[in-house]
């Protein structure tokens, strides 16, 4: 170990696994040393950021020998953009990385009968599959390691892109993103050019002032566009040029709306969208039945591999038209949709009201009658009052979000005692927990993971609880 000023250094690092969230590990003395970027069978050195009691985390600053495993990321952001760590892994690693994950969080509830667990299903694309997009506008660019190491002369520090991770006021300026399939690219240069030409201020994230703040660009599988551009306070002169050069430049904008934000946060959720030109929302299709998407709706960013995490729900869920069915965290109700073709009756229950709109609207385009969706936070709605009045539920979908299900929750679904249970998660380490605490009545059937995100450490999980018989 070297030691410059403060700037301790790792020499000579062996990276040995990647652990729990994608963290690549490394091990000293017994020491956990956590390396983004870094490859299992690579050798680095790495400085160190953060010590921790039980960990260290590090970054690499010189590759001593590149493992076998590892390939060239395609995008040239990598490294600095937050998106995509794992692009210098080829995709069958990745894969198998993911199925470690959730087979290494299953372990963990330490049942002996815990069934084998299904290959994981790979994402149809594994670029440009996304169909949603945010982007930041910051007037405090992040400046490029080559752009510092040169001394580059800078005339210009406006950004239109991402976040740099764990850095909320510094924005990296995108070039090219692989994530969303074209006009994205397009769409996102022309507004930046125009901006500039034309002398439109950025947004000064510590200051909370300047014109333009984020772009959300939304597309469907069919190539129809939404474009929400937010603004930091309002000028009708500078917002009409802009919108009307976007849409005469690109017809497939069918959707060109905007927000005025002049809230400390972010968020739209709270704001009014303003619909410019054309609809308010998209229309979406999958698997025969049609979604709307307006600007503030919840629909999975992976359109294509969607359709193979809803048919495995479907197979494992397996209900007949006899049966009662609770989506529960149902966003605009597609996994409700989807199985109420089959089922007698579908409840669906989910925080966002704007959501649960869109979930009675698709629901009557589609000419779904036996549909029920209510609104509200699920501790406080679904309760054992609730199932009295809507029916017992025959079967049960669990989507919840990152943090799984609050331990209320978990009780009425304990006293409910549904047929089957098909927990949805985005996270196996939240969804090991909860599995756990449903283990004394229920046997875990079938575990599926499928990759929704590619380049990613992310994975979703699907697992079949059944009741045990009494
Ligand atoms: C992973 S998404 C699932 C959406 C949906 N099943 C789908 O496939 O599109 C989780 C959903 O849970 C909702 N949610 C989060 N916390 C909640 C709560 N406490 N009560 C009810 N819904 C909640 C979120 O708004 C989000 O729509």
């Amino acid at each position: 170990m070297s030691k410059k000023k403060q700037n301790i250094i790792l020499n000579d690092v062996e990276i040995i696994d990647i652990a729990a969230e994608g963290k690549a590990m490394a091990k000293i003395n017994g020491k956990i040393i956590f390396v983004p970027y870094a490859i299992p069978g690579s050798v680095v050195d790495v400085q160190i950021v953060r010590k921790q009691r039980n960990f260290i985390e590090g970054k690499i600053i010189n590759t001593v020998k590149k493992s076998d495993k590892s390939i060239d990321a395609f995008c040239e952001h990598f490294g600095v953009c937050g998106g995509c760590k794992w692009q210098n892994l080829p995709y069958s690693e990745q894969l198998f990385y993911k199925q470690k994950q959730v087979a290494d969080q299953i372990k963990r509830i330490g049942k002996a009968d815990i069934p084998e667990i299904n290959d994981i299903i790979a994402s149809p694309k594994t670029v440009e599959y996304r169909n949603k997009l945010e982007f930041t506008f910051s007037c405090k660019r992040w400046l490029t390691q080559n752009e510092i190491d040169e001394n580059a002369v800078i005339d210009n520090y406006n950004a239109l892109g991402f976040h740099i991770p764990q850095l909320f006021d510094k924005v990296l300026n995108i070039n090219y993103c692989h994530l969303q399939p074209e006009p994205s690219n397009a769409i996102r240069k022309a507004i930046y050019d125009f901006a500039i030409e034309n002398g439109y201020s950025f947004f000064d994230i510590r200051e909370k002032s300047g014109f333009l703040r984020n772009l959300i660009i939304r597309n469907t599988k069919c190539g129809e566009v939404m474009v929400i551009l937010v603004f930091g306070c309002d000028d009708e002169k500078k917002r009409s040029s802009l919108l009307d050069y976007l849409q005469m430049k690109f017809p497939q904008i069918i959707s060109l709306q905007y927000v005025i934000n002049t809230k400390l946060n972010d968020s739209i959720n709270d704001l009014d969208v303003i619909c410019y030109r054309g609809n308010s929302f998209l229309m979406e299709e999958m698997n025969g039945l049609k979604f709307k998407i307006a600007a503030k709706s919840f629909y999975q960013t992976n359109p294509e591999q969607v359709l193979n995490l809803y048919q495995k729900v479907f197979d494992f869920a397996n209900v007949n038209s006899s049966q009662t069915v609770y989506d529960l965290y149902t966003g605009a109700g597609t996994i409700a949709l989807f199985i109420a073709r089959h089922a007698k009756k579908v409840i669906g229950i989910e925080y966002v009201a704007e959501a649960i709109e869109d979930a009675k609207y698709n629901a009557k385009i589609n000419n779904l009658n036996n549909v029920d969706f209510y609104a509200g936070d699920m501790k406080d709605v679904f309760t054992a009052d609730f199932i009295s009045k809507n029916g017992k539920a025959d079967v049960l979908i669990l989507d919840p979000p990152r943090a799984g299900i609050h331990p209320k929750v978990s009780e009425i679904i304990l006293n409910a005692h549904p047929e089957k249970i098909v927990y949805v998660s985005c996270n196996p380490a939240t969804q090991a927990r909860d599995l756990s605490t449903f283990a004394p009545e229920y046997k875990i059937e079938k575990i599926q993971p499928v990759d929704m995100f590619p380049h990613t450490h992310h994975v979703e999980n699907i697992v079949l609880l059944v009741l045990n018989a009494t």
